[in-house]
């Protein structure tokens, strides 16, 4: 075993040799942002030590040069005892908070997905939620979906890492931040959470293993007045600490919740709802006012994660792409040279590519690709390994990439034809179509439907709505009529149910296809 000294504090754990270092200060309740996901491309996890470390690895030497003993915390592993020095306001929050009036109360929402958390602070008298942070699910080490989660806490000793993790990083993340902005942890009034199922049964410390087993039954749909000690909350002694109820085992808080907004907003009939994520959420209501609700696996693509160059928003994101006379553009967060893509940005480009006949309808790279003229300076390159559209600097994409963003597409569209077929509803009889999403304001709507995501709906007129799984759980911190009316919605939902269905394949292989 190594151990670790963090600096201050001298707190100290141990760890098996060849353990990652991200992965060692997680367990040890240290947050460190990752907005790459671990690939060694953004320059976030830098880590000030000393002691024994792998070497550096190629991603390190090209972020940090050979000359500072700093580490990138996704790459450098443990092989001796090692200091990790451990600079709060660099490793875990962002630098501004809002402006807060001391007199006002507060609550806390928190939306937990499978690959993104996202936090806001809610203020009770101004009626105001303001974003807090967003960080990436540290549970993603025991895989990228639900049902490999599921899998992975049927070992008692890694769902007990899951929850601690999850817990830990919430709490910890919610106190530095409240710190930064003097409020006081129990001065907190309330905590409401969204997500789905299996993500709500982690954090609460629930055993899942019912949920990803025939006839996939959830035994627990309301989450309420849990003892903040026995959540891992003890900062928060005070608080009523709740969730969105859930209606099944793949029907989750997020979805109730997004239900619950769009009926505050007065959609409440002829609507067709998606929630793109990792995992996805879908209702359709008819005329007659039924509900009709499914999910399904997209993977993390669509959030920046399991493609090459992916990220989350953050500095040196990309987040828009264009070709503008013959010049491919971007958009991007921050300055100075771009380190990654996010899922939006990916969506822009293969769309892009698409209509120029760089990528094929079916989604491989044109077969000429080579001779063709890519905008500028987007190259082709069958040398690399896999064959690749180089973007800028290093940024590329892969047929790879291409693939995962099609199973996403392949997931929505399949998920979304079955609904519909489901609820008996013509698509033309479809008003409005919300779209939902942690994308912030960076989804172009066009490109979305040039893709293919969901089916053509003639007569709607089409809103983005933004994170209404966070939402959600804000409007619940204002008011308890707010889950009130969800458990309600939650009682008048027809189940679509994806997983039972053999057709479903068959329609998921057909609409991979651009
Ligand atoms: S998370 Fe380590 S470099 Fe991005």
């Amino acid at each position: 075993m190594n151990s670790i000294t963090l600096i201050p504090g001298n707190q100290t754990g141990d760890f098996p040799k060849g353990t990652l270092l991200l992965d060692a200060l997680m367990d040890m309740g240290v947050i460190i942002k990752t907005p790459c996901g671990g690939k060694g491309i953004c320059g976030k996890c830098r880590t000030r030590v000393t002691g024994e470390l792998s070497r550096k690895t190629g991603a390190e030497k090209k972020i940090l040069g050979n000359e500072t003993s700093d580490r990138l915390a996704c790459q450098a592993r443990l092989s001796g005892d090692t200091c990790v020095f451990i600079d709060e306001n660099r490793l875990t929050s962002r630098k501004t908070y809002p402006e807060i009036n001391p007199d006002d109360r507060f609550a806390v929402a928190v939306d937990v997905g499978t690959t993104s958390v996202n936090l806001s602070l809610v203020s009770l008298l101004r009626k105001k939620t303001f974003d807090l942070d967003a960080f990436l699910n540290p549970q993603r080490r025991f895989g990228f979906d639900v049902i490999s989660r599921i899998a992975a806490a049927n070992d008692p000793a890694n769902r007990r890492t899951m929850t601690r993790q999850i817990q830990q990083t919430i709490f910890n993340t919610m106190a530095s931040a409240l710190k930064a902005m003097n409020i006081p942890c129990p001065d907190i009034e309330r905590i409401v959470f969204s997500g789905n199922t299996t993500m709500l049964y982690l954090l609460f410390g629930l055993d899942v293993s019912e949920l990803g087993r025939y006839p996939f039954h959830a035994p627990c749909l309301d989450f309420d007045n849990f003892i903040p000690k026995n959540i891992g909350a003890d900062l928060f002694p005070h608080t009523r600490i709740s969730a969105i109820p859930a209606v099944s085992a793949f029907l989750g808080g997020d979805l109730v919740g997004g239900l619950t907004l769009c009926h505050e907003m007065g959609f409440t009939e002829n609507i067709f709802f998606i929630d793109l994520g990792t995992n996805g959420e879908l209702f359709l209501i008819n005329g007659a006012k039924n509900i009709f609700a499914a999910s399904c696996a997209m993977g993390p693509a669509l959030e920046g994660m399991n493609i090459s160059w992916g990220m989350t928003a953050d500095d040196g994101a990309v987040t828009h792409a264009w070709i503008d006379s013959e010049k491919l553009a971007y958009k991007m967060i921050g300055k100075g040279p771009p380190v990654g893509l996010t899922g939006t940005a990916l969506i822009d480009i293969i769309a892009c590519f698409l209509v120029k006949g760089f990528i094929n309808k079916n989604g491989a790279f044109a077969s000429e690709l080579k001779h063709r003229l890519l905008p500028h300076p987007a190259r082709y390159s069958d040398r690399l390994t896999p064959k690749q559209i180089c973007l800028w600097n290093d940024i590329a994409i892969s047929q790879k990439d291409v693939r995962n963003l099609q199973l996403a597409k392949g997931a929505s569209l399949a998920a979304s034809r079955f609904i519909l077929q489901s609820a008996g509803c013509p698509a033309d009889e479809v008003r409005h179509v919300l779209i939902a999403g942690a994308f912030g304001s960076h989804l172009d709507l066009d490109n979305f439907k040039g893709l293919g995501f969901i089916p053509e709906f003639p007569k709607a007129d089409y809103h983005y709505l933004g994170n209404t799984s966070l939402k959600a759980a804000g409007n619940a911190c204002f008011s308890d009529n707010f889950l009130k009316d969800a458990a309600r919605f939650r009682d008048r939902v027809t189940e679509v149910e994806l997983a039972k269905n053999p057709d479903f394949t068959r329609e998921f292989i057909r609409a991979l296809d651009f």
